[in-house]
């Protein structure tokens, strides 16, 4: 799709440009435990003081449903956001914005209240919309990970002023068309997670567009069971069967090559380095063992299936990679696709929550080609669904 990034703005001197950013950051203790959302802020948010705008910042925090808080206040992510962009950011309150608005000099920053705290905000209501729109001349959407909801600072604003995509976000874009819009060929998808429920539109949106689809996590495990294998103790969803054998079907339609694990790592407890730890083949699962990673040979074998691909897309660990060894597949995986983005032969991008975590646990997570700091945003643009916040710049 088309859409204008900062480099259409024109003059912003003197002008003030609301950004919709993701500032929807984990933290303890009043600290911020990840900053990596923050850090996506920084190429936007300067260029744009740097010409002289007045920069508003807009963003929502957890999910308040209208009331006002301390507790989802953004006033605490003012002094972090400073930190990292290198310069004063100022707090503004939902009471006397308009003023403070007003004074503030072209080129400074500023963090507006959390937007959630307008029950009117997710419901996209027009007199919301028309108030954040009072404040600002031009509107920047640079949260791709907020693009799933059709809330007013994400999809109303962008119909209101002149709407225009930040940087951030026009890098995500760009990558994301890349990964699956016109990728180049092969494509391998890697989609790994507990649970195939919760990924069962990605599958089936999957099997359409790759030529390798790389089943791993619990998620595997329904598939293994739809195929006959005995499972044993494995987190499996039974009930999953008919719909597990439809996706192979469809693949199989669609000449997309699905790969299951044939060797597993199993144990009859979930806990780190357990003493009744083996590796088999998926049809040795004893009644009273659990499948908790991809074995070594299958391992090795996915890494030849992704030296064959040019193009990789991947969401979701392939075994309960939190305790060790069952580590031990997503970072030997996410190794060679490292190593093969490095030699320039496969472009990778990754995304989702537990997929950033398992990468950054590989240690590999910069070597790849584009990591998208979205988790729901990243699984229903995997879906093939369009994202109201995308749609709306276009
Ligand atoms: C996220 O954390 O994925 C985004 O900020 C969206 O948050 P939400 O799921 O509360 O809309």
């Amino acid at each position: 799709m088309s859409f204008k990034t900062l480099d259409d703005i024109g003059d912003v001197q003197g002008k003030a440009v609301l950004v919709r950013e993701d500032l929807n950051v984990p933290m303890a203790d009043g600290r911020v435990t990840d900053d990596t959302r923050l850090r996506a802020t920084v190429a936007t948010l300067n260029e744009l003081a740097d010409k002289g705008a007045k920069v508003l910042v807009l963003a929502h925090f957890g999910r308040p449903k209208g009331q006002p808080s301390e507790e989802f206040s953004l006033r605490k992510l003012a002094d972090p956001l400073a930190h990292v962009l290198g310069r004063p950011v100022a707090y503004i309150d939902w009471e006397g914005d308009k003023a403070a608005v007003a004074a503030l000099a072209p080129g400074s920053i500023a963090v507006l209240e959390n937007t959630r705290f307008f029950g009117g905000e997710e419901k996209n209501d027009p007199a919301v919309i028309a108030r954040f729109a009072g404040l600002g001349d031009l509107y920047v959407n640079d949260a791709f990970s907020a693009a799933h909801r059709a809330h007013a600072s994400t999809e109303g604003l962008a119909r209101a002023l002149p709407a225009y995509a930040g940087r951030a976000m026009e890098a995500e874009l760009k990558a994301l068309e890349k990964a699956l819009g016109a990728p180049e060929r092969p494509v391998a998808a890697v989609v790994g997670g507990a649970k195939v429920s919760t990924k069962l539109d990605v599958l089936k949106h999957l099997v359409s567009k790759v030529d390798h689809l790389i089943i791993g996590g619990g998620m595997a495990n329904t598939f293994l069971a739809a195929r006959g294998v005995d499972v044993g103790k494995s987190l499996c969803e039974h009930d999953l069967k008919a719909t597990a054998e439809e996706i192979l079907d469809n693949a199989d339609k669609a000449g997309c090559t699905v790969h299951l694990p044939y060797d597993v790592v199993v144990s009859k407890e979930f806990a780190a380095n357990p003493a009744s730890l083996r590796t088999c083949n998926v049809h040795e699962v004893a009644a009273d063992e659990m499948i908790l990673d991809v074995g070594r040979q299958a391992v090795e074998a996915l890494g030849d299936v992704l030296k064959t691909c040019r193009t990789l897309v991947w969401n979701g660990p392939l075994g309960a990679f939190e305790i060790e060894p069952f580590d031990a597949a997503t970072v030997a995986l996410a190794r060679t696709a490292a190593a093969l983005t490095k030699e320039g032969s496969l472009i990778s991008v990754a995304g989702g929550g537990d997929t950033v975590a398992a990468l950054n646990h590989a240690g590999v997570a910069a070597d790849f080609s584009y990591i998208s700091t979205a988790g729901g945003a990243f699984l229903e643009w995997m879906e093939g669904k369009e994202l109201p916040g995308v749609a709306a710049l276009g």
